[in-house]
């Protein structure tokens, strides 16, 4: 019976309806109904906008020591859980001396003895070239004119691949005459199909790439291994276990997942390992990488943190002073 209802209130509208026959009224009626549908949807349009700008105005987690300038006042409406992918939320330990940060890292994840002691084992060696050393924009200006700027004690490389750029920034520090040590953070796992076309030469064994043991043997061939560690782990369990650690840098280049999210992340777990003074930078800005989302993630993270971002040819740089 319930059901009915509508049917006999719809048939009373009906009727009434049905009294309008005057053609004023009638016109009257159509007038006020039009403009009942524009205002209600201008003012659909408005919310839409309304909530657009909101997302743009959020503000920097409390943690950030940067603020931006016009942003402070919009984020009280914004509920709280919006905010947590501006969180990241790991408190840095002490800082460890530039002068210990290889006995540092040697200890906590090579049992304090040098991967390249002994290297290559004679299972490794006929799977791996003399020398194969390959990058993207690898050698651009911007290495040389940062580590000219900062005179790094400790560089951290979050992407690193077959070392193509840490060993010119290695090269770079040696002839300037600093005392440089270099983090290469990568898993050494590439990404999927990598090996389909370019690098169909990195060998294979039982599915285990040879990626590291290459990117060793390419640092064992240009004798840098004094100033390179490899950090093969991912990025984003690497950075917080630095910052746990204190192992912090003066430069930190980004250069590892590409898609919005990883260079997102990246770029937050990385900006804690600055050491005051520290700058960090990172490759595709302007490439057919930044599609992907460097570019975006980049921006995002300086108009949420108040830095402005600096070009250097197809890379970026925020400096964090
Ligand atoms: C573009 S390459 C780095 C190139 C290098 N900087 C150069 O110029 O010679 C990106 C590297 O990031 C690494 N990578 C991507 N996502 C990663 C992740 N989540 N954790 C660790 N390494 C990652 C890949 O293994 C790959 O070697």
């Amino acid at each position: 019976m319930k059901e009915d209802k509508p049917i006999q209130h719809n048939h009373q509208t009906r009727r009434n309806i049905s009294k309008f026959t005057n053609p004023v009224i009638y016109l009257l009626l159509i007038s006020v109904s039009y403009m009942l549908g524009y205002l209600s949807s201008s003012s659909t349009h408005n919310t839409t906008t309304t909530n657009t700008t909101t997302a743009i105005q959020l503000t920097p987690p409390s943690s950030s020591t940067k603020t931006t300038t016009n942003t402070a006042s919009s984020t009280s409406s914004i509920p709280t859980d919006s905010l947590d992918h501006f969180r990241f939320s790991a408190r840095c330990g002490k800082a460890v001396s530039p002068e210990l940060i290889r006995q540092t890292i040697l200890y906590k994840l090579y049992n304090g003895t040098s991967p390249y002691n002994e290297f290559p084992p004679p299972h490794i060696s006929s799977l791996i070239k003399q020398a194969r050393i390959k990058g993207w924009g690898s050698k651009g200006a911007v290495f040389e004119n940062l580590i000219r700027k900062v005179k790094p004690t400790t560089i951290i490389e979050v992407g690193t691949f077959l070392g193509a750029s840490a060993i010119h920034m290695a090269e770079l520090t040696r002839s300037l005459g600093l005392k440089t040590q270099i983090l290469c953070v990568d898993d050494f796992r590439g990404w999927a199909g990598f090996r389909d076309q370019r690098f169909k030469d990195i060998q294979m064994v039982n599915g285990d790439i040879m990626l590291m043991y290459q990117f060793m043997q390419n640092v064992v061939y240009s004798n840098v291994t004094e100033l390179i560690l490899p950090i093969p782990f991912s990025t984003q369990s690497v950075l917080d276990k630095f910052c746990e650690w204190g192992v912090l840098g003066d430069l930190v280049e980004v250069d590892a997942g590409h898609d919005f999210h990883s260079a997102w992340s990246d770029i937050n777990r990385a900006y804690k390992l600055l050491r005051p003074g520290g700058v960090m930078f990172g490759h595709d800005y302007f490439t057919s990488a930044d599609e992907r989302g460097v570019r975006r993630a980049v921006n995002l993270f300086a108009r949420v943190n108040g830095f402005r971002v600096q070009v250097d040819g197809q890379h970026w740089v925020i400096d964090s002073t």
